[in-house]
């Protein structure tokens, strides 16, 4: 059955690693039609809003929204996106390529992350001169659902071991009821094996040993903190592929920002984005399709044809052309 996909290229980077993505997914055959639309810093500056209502609702009618990257405008758009959307699950794995430069070879983590509570909320107010306060939201129904969620997806893709990331030592009500919804949820799947660990001590071990980790479960901010760290482990944010699922929608960007530090040069790595489309493809039931485009990029990778961030010396296009040849 067709689909309809709404596309959202966004500032810096986005757009060229989207560019990309699409020349990939135009080798495909496809039953998509994309709708392009616009949201970010460049809307912002175009229409008086970072996510233009058009754009809202589009994505609300579409099957799915591919984004590429927002600017400094990344919580009125990607993070509000997710909110409205109600795309509570944000999975972000962290996988080895052959031919990375990276601290570690065959790292196989995936990130699920809380995406609708916690201090992304947005909810902080300044009460007096020089006092900002800030409230984070953790609710039962939402921790049992992403709790629920990694454990589906550990069974689904016959993975061993969920382990819970909080600071219930310090953060006793919040963190401390996220905490205890995992432990119960995790008794529910005896197969599979259960921890629950400090954040902080967590970022040592996801270091020192990412061995120990398989499938991790955390809340909103945690979570983006860690997927960054977990994009470190493997060689950078330019492999690092996202989703963000809920019950009606999805949502598919890379992990990274709009990287102005190297915007406009065409020389973003576009492996992140074309994963991405990936978990797209897969999200659809187009497997097949996704494990072509996996195993071409893998090659290019391998053969090191790849952007600077990789060691090679392709601009953004010419490793996507160099993917695109081999499907
Ligand atoms: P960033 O993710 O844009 O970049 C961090 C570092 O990674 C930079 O050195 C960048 O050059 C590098 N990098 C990122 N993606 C890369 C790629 N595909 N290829 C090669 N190198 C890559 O995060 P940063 O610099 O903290 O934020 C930049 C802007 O992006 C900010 O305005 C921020 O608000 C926004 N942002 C937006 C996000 C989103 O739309 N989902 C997520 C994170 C940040
Ligand atoms: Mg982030």
């Amino acid at each position: 059955m067709g689909k309809r996909i709404t596309v959202i290229p966004g500032d810096g980077i986005g757009k060229e690693v989207m560019d990309a993505a699409m020349l990939v997914l135009n080798k495909l055959d496809l039953p998509f039609d994309y709708i392009w639309m616009e949201a970010g810093d460049e809307a912002k500056e175009k229409y008086g809003k970072a996510l233009p209502d058009e754009t809202l609702e589009e994505c609300k009618r579409s099957d799915a929204v591919l984004f590429g990257a927002a600017g400094e405008t990344a919580a009125d758009v990607i993070v509000r996106l997710r909110f409205e959307l109600e795309t509570f699950a944000n999975i972000r794995p962290a996988k080895s390529f052959k031919g990375v430069k990276a601290l570690y070879d065959n790292v196989d983590i995936v990130i699920v992350r809380e995406n609708t509570e916690c201090l992304y909320k947005g909810f902080e107010f300044n009460v007096a001169d020089g006092v900002a306060e800030g409230i984070r939201v953790i609710t039962r129904k939402a921790s049992e659902r992403i709790a629920r969620y990694a454990f589906e997806l550990a069974k689904r893709e016959g993975r061993k071991k969920v382990t819970a990331l909080h600071k219930a030592n310090v953060m006793k009500k919040t963190c401390g009821l996220f905490r205890d919804v995992c432990r119960s949820v995790a008794k529910e799947y005896p197969e599979i094996e259960f921890n629950d660990y400090y954040i902080d001590a967590a970022c040592m071990y996801l270091v020192m040993d990412p061995y120990r980790f398989d499938v991790i479960v955390t809340t909103n901010m945690f979570g983006d903190i860690v997927s960054d760290l977990a994009a470190g482990l493997v060689g950078g944010l330019g492999l690092a592929p996202s989703a963000n699922v809920g019950e009606k929608h999805a949502i598919f960007e890379p992990v990274h920002g709009s990287a102005p530090d190297i915007a406009g040069k065409g020389i973003a790595n576009p492996s992140a984005m074309i994963l991405t489309a990936c978990m797209m493809l897969r999200h659809f039931g187009y497997v097949s399709e996704a494990e072509r485009v996996e195993r071409a990029l893998e090659s290019v990778i391998a053969e090191g044809k790849t952007t600077p961030d990789l060691g090679g010396s392709l601009k953004t296009m010419e490793m996507a052309e160099e993917v695109a040849k081999r499907l």
